[in-house]
């Protein structure tokens, strides 16, 4: 059996191990937030916290999470209200939206863990982010005010 947290709660599951946790997140639990894009790594639309770090949840199987704390876009904040999320609204960040829980989960890893970070730390940390709409001037703008703010 694999015990994990997800969004604070205490979870198990007694099936595969190999299952992808992106599967287990959006088909067992409900939590569709985090978007199936590539399956392959590349697009980061399905990016979660582990551990206070983003990964690719399509990458990670449920054996990686075992005894581990997982936090989706629905658990980031559950008002709506984290820092990364406002600037996201405040400038008016997504258009079709399908990569943006991705995009606000990375943004959140990053603010977290370089609260000062420049421009070019900005870019390296959301470049594994694709963006079909080619939103990334207002992604980095969002995740710059983010670092202004702090
Ligand atoms: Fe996981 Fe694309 S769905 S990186």
């Amino acid at each position: 059996m694999i015990n994990l947290t997800v969004n604070g709660e205490a979870r198990s599951h007694e099936g595969d191990p190999s299952m992808p946790l992106l599967w287990y997140l959006r088909d067992t639990l409900g939590l569709t937030g985090a978007k199936y894009g590539c399956g392959v790594g590349l697009c980061g639309a399905c990016t979660v916290h582990l551990e206070g770090e983003a990964v690719q949840s399509c990458l990670i199987t449920l054996a990686d999470a075992s005894d581990k704390a997982v936090v989706t876009i629905e658990g980031l904040d559950p008002a709506g209200e984290h820092p990364v999320q406002q600037a996201w609204r405040t400038l008016n960040v997504p258009q079709c939206g399908f990569c943006q829980t991705g995009q606000i989960m990375q943004a959140a890893a990053l603010v977290a863990m370089n609260p000062a970070a420049d421009d070019g730390e900005i870019t390296e940390a959301m470049s594994g982010n694709i963006c079909r709409c080619g939103c990334y001037q207002r992604i980095h703008a969002a995740v710059r005010q983010v670092v202004e703010g702090a």
